[in-house]
């Protein structure tokens, strides 16, 4: 076959390819096979699973919303009511100037990304090709592969410190940071997929004030952080203004399944995407947020997320953590301090073998990391480091991730050879 530019990007096998089949295959299976500590499925949570089924069972048993919630076409902004109480959330909770004129879905954050991206980076009208810039490397795999052009993102080695425990933090290197006329928007995950990473406040003032002053959007993947699912460890203020575009999602809720994203930005912006939607895909889909209406409705969604959503990943993170500390013990191996998010993300330094070595090593072993180099878009620079690194997902159940992380740490000691 002869395929256009277009096609032909996707011709390329591209690590979120690679990363969804494994973890499709894997899931379809039940984990029986595999130890799935790849993927980024967020955890069955029962109490969670038990709202949603008892949401579906109201839908079925109403005549009229379920004939509506699946023999109807929403609008291309997406469904109204939930749309309303979500800006009436965010109004009240945090102040923000929102109305639903600053609201859309989209199905799922991830094509939600290909919009934004490729809305503001790429070939402009000059001639000039313009980028996204991700201020802080690593930084989410997923983006990598979703600009239809060619060299669509930049990003600069991130200062790195040490802490406690032998844990480290990322943090944006603020004095390599150039912000030329050739970026067309900045983009960051907070918390960050993978290293769990939360940007500081003051890291994000800064960053909101160098797209003020380059009159360029600030976009913050808010995938994992408040007010929901808020699978965050740490006290990170919440931001919106009129220049950030703040993106969410359902899917680390529980709803991955429904394929459900939902941007707040100004009205402009809302009206571009609400124009893609309609040509791209006519309508969001309308059962995620029918499933998630009624704990919208009373901003039931707050409580939710801090009362039960929280704690279960707080716990299964610490239990993850110490695991994976101990294991590792007396090997110059650092886990980065866990702030939010599904993940830990290891790096082994001085690591004798490559992460994809790793990775197939372990793959052999039926575990399944993800290897760290994926995670570094836009990084021209030669850098060790990115090969030294795996990202390790703690959602499954206790004894699938023992198991897992207990052969991650025996594979890693036969690499360093102790
Ligand atoms: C940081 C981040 N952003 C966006 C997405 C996309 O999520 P979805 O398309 O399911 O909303 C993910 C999924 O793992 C993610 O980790």
């Amino acid at each position: 076959m002869k395929y256009s530019e277009f096609g032909n990007k996707f011709l390329t096998d591209s690590g979120i390819l690679r990363l969804m089949d494994d973890l499709g295959n894997a899931m379809a299976e039940g984990g029986k096979d595999m130890l799935m500590l790849g993927g980024g499925n967020p955890a069955h949570i029962p109490e969670i699973e038990t709202l949603f089924r008892s949401r579906i069972e109201e839908i079925v048993n109403n005549k009229n919303e379920f004939e509506c919630v699946v023999g109807n076409y929403d609008t291309p902004r997406g469904e109204k009511y939930f749309i309303h109480y979500l800006a009436e959330m965010l109004s009240e909770n945090f102040g923000w100037k929102v109305g639903p004129e600053n609201i859309a879905l989209t199905n799922g954050s991830q094509t939600a990304f290909f919009y934004l991206f490729n809305m503001f980076a790429g070939v402009h009208k000059s001639g000039q090709q313009k980028k996204i810039l991700l201020p802080l490397a690593p930084e989410y795999i997923g983006y990598s592969d979703v600009g239809l052009t060619d060299d669509f993102f930049t990003t600069f080695k991130p200062d790195i410190s040490h802490l406690d425990n032998k844990m480290f933090k990322y943090q944006v290197n603020f004095s390599d940071l150039e912000i030329t006329d050739e970026i067309a928007a900045i983009c960051v995950s907070r918390p960050t997929n993978p290293t769990g990473n939360v940007l500081t406040d003051d890291e994000i003032d800064k960053l909101s004030n160098l797209a003020i002053q380059h009159k360029i959007p600030l976009i913050i993947d808010n995938a994992y952080g408040t007010p929901f699912p808020n699978i965050i460890f740490t006290n990170a203020k919440p931001i919106w203004d009129r220049h950030i575009v703040l993106s969410m999602s359902l899917s680390k809720l529980g709803l991955p399944g429904t394929r459900t994203g939902i941007l707040v930005a100004n009205e402009e912006i809302i009206e571009m995407i609400v124009r893609m939607n309609a040509v791209l895909s006519l309508a969001p889909n309308s059962v995620g947020v029918a499933l998630a209406l009624s704990l919208f409705r009373s901003s039931q969604i707050i409580e939710v997320s801090k009362k039960i959503i929280l704690p279960f990943y707080q716990d299964k993170v610490k239990k993850a953590f110490d695991l994976l500390s101990s294991e590792l013990e007396g090997l110059d191996c650092h886990i980065h301090k866990p702030e939010g998010a599904l993940f830990l993300w290891l790096w082994m330094k001085d690591l004798p073998i490559s992460d994809q070595e790793l990775y197939n090593r372990l793959k052999d072993r039926k575990t399944l990391v993800v290897p760290g180099h994926y995670f570094f878009p836009g990084l021209k620079e030669e850098w060790r480091h990115k090969s030294e690194c795996i990202r390790i997902t703690y959602t499954m159940a206790e004894d699938i991730v023992e198991k897992g992380l207990k052969n991650i740490a025996d594979e890693v000691r036969k690499a360093y050879g102790v």
